[in-house]
């Protein structure tokens, strides 16, 4: 027998746009959230350069928006993205508001706003080098400390129910979410009259990522399965510079290093951007991670070097003392020399598809965060704009749910049918093909792509699928299972997108397709009846 909960919105996920959206819903709603591990567990925790808004009387609306769609090479949503500048500003001060201490400086006590790749103008506040800790920590204590909001730790939401799936007419309406309890094993059902996938982006798909456990596509592969459309899955980010240490895992080594004048440097010392970019270690990403990519397989070499040692060591302590301190526990001294850095999966540009108002293609359920696909980010996302996209689409989602007006549940979820289902004896299964799946996704749909790779990739893809679902169906579910299910239904999603994409813009590269094409539009893949 199931437990059941009651709220009026259930969010499932606990960084930047499920807190947002919780905290502007609870004076009125009653929140539950759902967080697969520890409440404060995902990218938001770990996000570094800061928050990109216009907030320098130097800076402008068009010059962010236009920053944007270059970064995006011209495949953004033009009105997406003038939405979401247009409120960058607001979004700042409710961060402010709520108590996130950003970095001031000087006698003014101004905020100090830094550069990364691909702005032109200094625009991104931030807490020092640890801006996400510093949002994660003064939201997750408002929230804990509201009254209305029930955290529901170390719950994975399995899936979305909707009343398609219950089998009943009418327009195809979120009414629950089924959580596996990992304190306990049981599956619990969570009943709202508002569904919010705030689970953050999947690129655990590859085998090298920035991403903690927790990006493993549950948001998205939930929504697919619901009925939602996914948008431009073929354009993950790749960031240019984590550290290449084996004992570091892949630790994010901050693009405002090179914002503050870092250079990238081959191993005997020269420099190599220049040669792709005339804005050299400040392009954007994807030109940045691509070279990095071709430097490394021309000469054979595991790493490039990054250096910002020629700054006083006073100067890098004090703008990164996260980093600074994480590299010397690893033996590097960023103030006395460089350090040694490679490109590794970073961003899930693309998404559920949603409006203006993070509503999906399913009645009352939202996406919001790095799980949506708003248009913003296009062929690649620029830098910083994704916290921002979080608070601007979370906001815009606790508008839109605050205008409906609370109805009477009259649906019951029911129990979680467990009957036709034993006990696995055969994990290791899942554990092999885990690490198949992300080796191939690394290997073949990775920076570089080309035909007879993605093809290699999708015949792989559809045997593992087939294979998961048959375990699916007979065994009982653990957490590496529900994670393996959903990887390999985002991996598909992207190898089917990348293979839909007949030319190289932005993110997605191939070697038969290298030139972009004179025009292009987003990639919008449509479950099947099959598919769900
Ligand atoms: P997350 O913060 O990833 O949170 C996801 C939540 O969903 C977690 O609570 C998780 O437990 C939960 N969840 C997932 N699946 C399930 C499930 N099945 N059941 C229950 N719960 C689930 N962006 C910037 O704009 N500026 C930066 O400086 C920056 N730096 C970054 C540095 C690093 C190292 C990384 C990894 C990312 C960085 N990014 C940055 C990107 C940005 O941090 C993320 O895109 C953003 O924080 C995503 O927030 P989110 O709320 O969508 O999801
Ligand atoms: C970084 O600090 O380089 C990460 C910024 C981002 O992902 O937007």
């Amino acid at each position: 027998m199931s437990r059941h909960y009651h709220h009026d919105i259930v969010i499932i996920g606990a960084g930047a746009a499920g807190l947002t959206l919780a905290l502007e819903l609870a004076n009125h709603h009653r929140v539950a959230m759902l967080t697969k591990a520890d409440i404060r567990e995902g990218s938001t925790l770990y996000a570094q350069g800061g928050v990109a808004a216009v907030l320098s009387d130097k800076d402008t609306i068009d010059s962010h928006i236009n920053d944007t769609i270059d970064a995006g090479v011209e495949l953004g949503d033009r009105d997406a993205i003038r939405f979401t500048v247009e409120h960058s500003k607001e979004c700042i001060d409710w961060l402010i508001d709520q108590g996130v201490p950003f970095t001031r400086y000087g006698e003014s006590e101004e905020y100090h706003l830094t550069q990364e790749g691909g702005h032109s103008h200094r625009r991104i506040i931030h807490s020092a080098d640890a801006t996400g800790l510093a949002i994660s920590k003064t939201l997750i204590k408002n929230a804990t400390n509201h009254p209305n909001i029930d955290f529901f730790p170390n719950r994975v939401a399995i899936d979305v129910v909707t009343t398609k799936k219950l089998g009943l007419d009418g327009p195809n309406k979120a009414v629950g979410v089924y959580a596996l309890n990992l304190d306990d094993d049981v599956i619990e059902v969570f009943q709202g009259r508002f569904i919010s996938l705030a689970c953050g982006g999947s690129s655990k798909v590859y085998l090298y990522t920035s991403n903690p456990d927790t990006a493993s596509g549950d948001g998205i592969a939930m929504a697919w399965r619901a009925g939602c459309r996914i948008g431009n899955m073929e354009f993950n980010q790749f960031h240019p510079t984590c550290l290449y240490d084996a004992k570091a895992k892949t630790f994010l080594i901050s693009e405002a290093v090179r914002g503050e004048g870092g250079k990238l440097l081959l191993p005997d010392g020269t420099r190599f951007m220049g040669k792709f970019d005339k804005r050299e270690e400040l392009a954007p990403r994807d030109i940045v991670a691509r070279a990095i990519d071709h430097e490394m397989k021309r000469l054979g070499i595991h790493h490039v070097l990054l250096d910002i040692s020629h700054k006083e060591p006073e100067f890098i302590k004090e703008h990164f003392p996260t980093i600074y301190k994480r590299c010397l526990e690893y033996g590097h001294d960023m103030t006395q020399g460089p350090i040694p850095v490679v490109p590794a999966a970073h961003y899930t540009c693309g998404g559920v598809v949603v409006d203006r108002h993070s509503a999906t293609d399913v009645k009352n359920l939202y996406a919001i965060g790095e799980t949506a696909y708003t248009g913003l980010h296009g062929a690649n996302r620029l830098a910083s704009n994704s916290l921002l996209e979080c608070i601007v689409f979370a906001r815009s989602a606790a508008h839109h749910i605050a205008e409906h007006p609370p109805q009477i549940d009259t649906i019951t979820v029911p129990d979680w049918d467990e009957s036709q289902v034993t006990d696995s004896d055969e994990d290791v299964v899942i554990a092999h093909n885990w690490q198949e799946l992300r080796r191939f996704m690394w290997d073949y749909v990775g920076i570089v792509r080309t035909d007879k790779r993605l093809l290699r990739a999708k015949h792989r893809v559809d045997l593992l699928l087939s294979e998961i679902d048959e375990f699916y169906a007979n065994y009982k579910i653990s957490n590496d299972l529900l994670e393996l299910r959903n990887l390999a239904m985002v991996a598909n999603l992207i190898i089917r997108s990348a293979m839909s994409r007949k030319e190289s813009r932005g993110l997605h590269y191939t070697l038969d397709y290298p030139e972009k094409q004179a025009s292009s539009s987003p990639t919008i893949l449509t479950p099947t009846l099959t598919e769900k």
